[in-house]
């Protein structure tokens, strides 16, 4: 892949570097700094013209400042004459406001995907789908959805013996049916009520015994960490051995990770979406696998 070259943002700089190393491609960082009055300043890090930019930029932490790189970056590659221009968002924000939830609110999934289509296409890792059918519904550019999912798969077959998998809420079977299937078990998803963004309640399956077990929760998001937190409390009730707590993106909103510590998990594992000291699980090789099939 020569003719390639791929940019990291300020939230993806090693993931990108792996990911260009990978495909065979020349690597270089996006090279950003704040004006005096807070706005951005970007510069490719090299020239562009002919080549496909490839741009890796995960939207945690700092969104919207995430956001506008990657725009001015998508934006420049065309302009100084990328003859393609991907982006890769490892995690994609704002997909969570899927609707309006209440009168007057901004339905920000679908302005965040009109702010992208400065690229050719665009690839997203485990991105959050609950009320859309796909990624693609709410995009006007080509967008692919990968998983980490048998990554993580991987990771429980490697490190934990006999787990039990647990999906904490109807949608987290997207991940948790898959995972388990890969490992030959079966998951059990669980029913979750969200009454706030601080306060869900879960509830566990009268059969379901978790004595003695080494317990897997596993989700797409750990944000504020309470969907997770109900979980361990019922598996604690119950006397699991151990608990883990596996999320492809870890954002660990207001000390989500302490509050976690602090409930009873023993394990809290994420992959390198988020950069964080959780990142146990690289998810560079399925990237390089969707970009090789390009
Ligand atoms: C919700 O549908 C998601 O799959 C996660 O369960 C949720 O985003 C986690 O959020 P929190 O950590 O704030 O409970």
């Amino acid at each position: 892949m020569s003719n390639t070259v791929v940019l990291g943002g300020t939230n993806s700089k090693e993931l990108a570097k792996k990911v260009a190393r990978k495909i065979n491609a020349e690597y270089g960082k996006l090279h950003t700094d704040k004006f005096p009055d807070g706005e951005t300043y970007l510069k490719l890090p090299f020239p562009v013209q002919g080549k496909k930019a490839i741009i890796v930029e995960g939207m945690h932490p700092n969104p919207n400042e995430a956001l506008i790189e990657t725009i001015f970056a998508a934006r420049t590659a065309r302009e100084l004459g990328a003859k393609d221009v991907v982006l890769v968002a490892p995690y994609l924000a704002y997909l969570r406001q899927d609707k309006r939830f209440h009168p007057l609110e901004c339905w920000s999934n679908r302005i965040m995907a009109a702010l992208l289509h400065f690229a050719d296409r665009i690839i997203v890792v485990d991105p959050h789908i609950q009320r859309i059918p796909n990624l693609q519904s709410i995009f006007k550019i080509p967008a692919k959805q990968i998983t980490a999912n048998k990554l993580i798969a991987e990771y429980i077959q490697k490190n934990i013996p006999d787990p039990v998998i647990l999906g904490p809420d109807e949608e987290s079977y997207q991940w948790a049916e898959e995972i388990a299937e890969t490992i030959r078990i079966e998951a059990t998803v669980l029913r979750k009520k969200r009454y706030t963004s601080r306060h869900v309640v879960i509830k566990l399956k009268r059969d379901l015994s978790l004595k003695n077990k080494n317990v897997v929760i596993v989700d797409d998001i750990i944000s504020s960490g309470h969907t997770m937190i109900e979980v361990i409390k019922q598996a604690k009730k119950q006397k699991a051995k151990t608990i883990t707590c596996i999320a492809v993106h870890g954002i660990f909103a207001e000390n989500a990770l302490s509050k976690l510590k602090k409930a009873g998990a023993t394990r809290i594992i994420t992959t390198n979406t988020v950069v964080n000291t959780t990142s146990k699980i690289d998810v560079s090789p399925v990237i390089a696998e969707e970009l090789r099939e390009e």
